[in-house]
């Protein structure tokens, strides 16, 4: 063991990036690329480097977010290996991880490399079923300051197997939308067209949004919502417009959403009104034919009131879809209530789906809130109920009717019935 370790010093890159790269010949990776550890290496983050006779022989580097280290690499020279040393540059490493007062230490490295019993001596628990996922986008430099110059971002890969329920309108929209945009060449091979831009129409809080967020991290596309009350801030919302649909031209690929567009494309009266939105609509009208050349891109325009929308808005060629999102039927509410009550399978949810006829989504989420509320009341005793009762951690059935009873639905007989006129009336998909 005639090796010295000691701190990284400016004059060890060279050496170490050497080492570093002599690793990765012998087809050993890391998650952390070169780049990476170079940067980490010149941004004096913490490492550690032995050497034997003056020249390094091996070298262990980390990088710290927040509160975390995470150790990047432990190269060391081929002569070396096998003797002890990678445990002993993790040793010295961790000395000055905790000298900064840096207490959880985290090391993803390739299953073939896991240093035998090593880091489990060294006091490392192996994470059962944990699995790396990477993915690389290219978003060059320009792109991405775009991205944020427009709000957009995004959007974590999950959301759309978290819409819970609503199986019609995710099958539709898998299929007509998402499907020919994924595979634009197997779709081209059949004569589809993917389509550009769709309008999703229903009742306040059934989910136009979350599918529309939906989609887009299902397809991988950042998402851009253009809210008009912040264009408007601008000055002229026809020209906030016009210049936020050229930045959006620039991006490879997006997912632009107008939430609640009756309000920027109403029905134009004639004349026009002053103070009215015509040339708003009109801005709009001339804006959508250009987003439609692009490939990788989709606008989505949600609405509560699609008979106040302009009709020649909406007529195809314009928009691709328009489709209806209603409030959950029984099967939908029972998934819904489902991840709720997940924590408790005792929770009869028959029950609360016949007595929840009409609730939205989002009333769904607000009933299982004051649910949740009540029980957690319960459990601090603040709510003049004794605790015994029911000792179960989270809501029960009784706790979910009585929320039940105490919301209203937002949807009314009246709104389905008009909604059902205007699935009659404007639905294409
Ligand atoms: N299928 C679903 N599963 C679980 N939660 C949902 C689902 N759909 C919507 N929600 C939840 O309900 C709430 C309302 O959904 P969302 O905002 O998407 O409705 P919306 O149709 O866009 O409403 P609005 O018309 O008012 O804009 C959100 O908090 C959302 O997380
Ligand atoms: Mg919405």
């Amino acid at each position: 063991m005639n090796w010295l370790i000691r701190d990284y010093r400016e004059g060890d890159l060279a050496p170490v990036v050497h080492l570093i790269d002599t690793t990765a010949e012998l087809g050993q990776e890391s998650v952390f690329s070169l780049a990476e550890c170079i940067g980490a290496l010149t941004g004096r983050q913490p490492a550690v480097v032995a050497v034997h006779q003056g020249a390094p022989i091996g070298a262990a580097l980390a990088t710290v977010a927040g509160e975390r280290a995470w150790v990047m690499r432990i190269a060391i020279s081929s002569g070396w290996r096998g003797r002890g040393l990678a445990s002993a540059l993790l040793v010295e490493l961790e000395r000055r991880l905790l000298a900064a007062r840096i207490g959880r230490i985290s090391y993803v490295l390739p299953e073939e490399e896991l240093l035998g019993e090593g880091l489990l001596n060294a006091g490392y628990t192996r994470q059962p079923a944990v699995a790396y996922f990477e993915k690389s986008e290219h978003l060059h430099g320009s792109a991405a300051t775009l991205l944020d110059d427009l709000g957009g971002r995004y959007l974590a890969g999950d959301l759309w197997g978290r819409v819970a329920g609503m199986e019609k309108e995710k099958d539709l929209i898998e299929r007509r939308v998402v499907l020919p945009l994924a595979q634009p060449e197997r779709a081209a091979r059949h004569g589809v067209r993917p389509p550009r831009a769709i309008a999703l129409f229903g009742p306040p809080g059934t989910g136009k949004t979350t599918f529309a967020r939906g989609i887009a991290s299902r397809l991988g596309w950042p998402f851009v919502e253009l809210l008009p009350s912040r264009l408007a801030d601008e000055g002229n919302l026809s020209a906030a417009l016009r210049s936020a649909f050229a930045r959006i031209a620039e991006l490879e690929r997006v997912l632009v959403f107008i939430d609640e567009v009756e309000e920027i494309a109403p029905v134009r009266r004639e004349p026009a009104q002053p103070g009215g939105m015509h040339g708003v609509t009109n801005e709009l009208l001339k804006l959508i034919p250009g987003f439609r050349e692009g490939d990788e891109r989709l606008l989505v325009c949600a609405t509560n009131s699609v008979r106040s929308l302009d009709p020649a808005f909406l007529r195809p060629g314009r928009f691709d879809y328009l489709i209806p999102i209603g409030t959950p039927d029984e099967a939908a509410r029972t998934a819904i209530w489902q991840r709720y009550a997940a924590g408790r399978p005792d929770v009869d949810l028959p029950v609360l789906v016949a007595a929840s006829e009409l609730f939205t989504p989002a009333d769904i989420e607000h009933a299982a809130r004051i649910a949740a509320q009540a029980a957690f009341e319960r459990d601090l005793g603040v709510s003049g109920q004794a605790p015994e009762g029911d000792t179960a951690p989270g809501a029960s059935t009784e706790d979910y009717l009585a929320a039940i009873a105490q919301c209203r639905p937002t949807v009314t007989a009246e709104m389905i019935e008009q909604f059902g006129a205007d699935i009659t009336a404007h639905a294409r998909f």
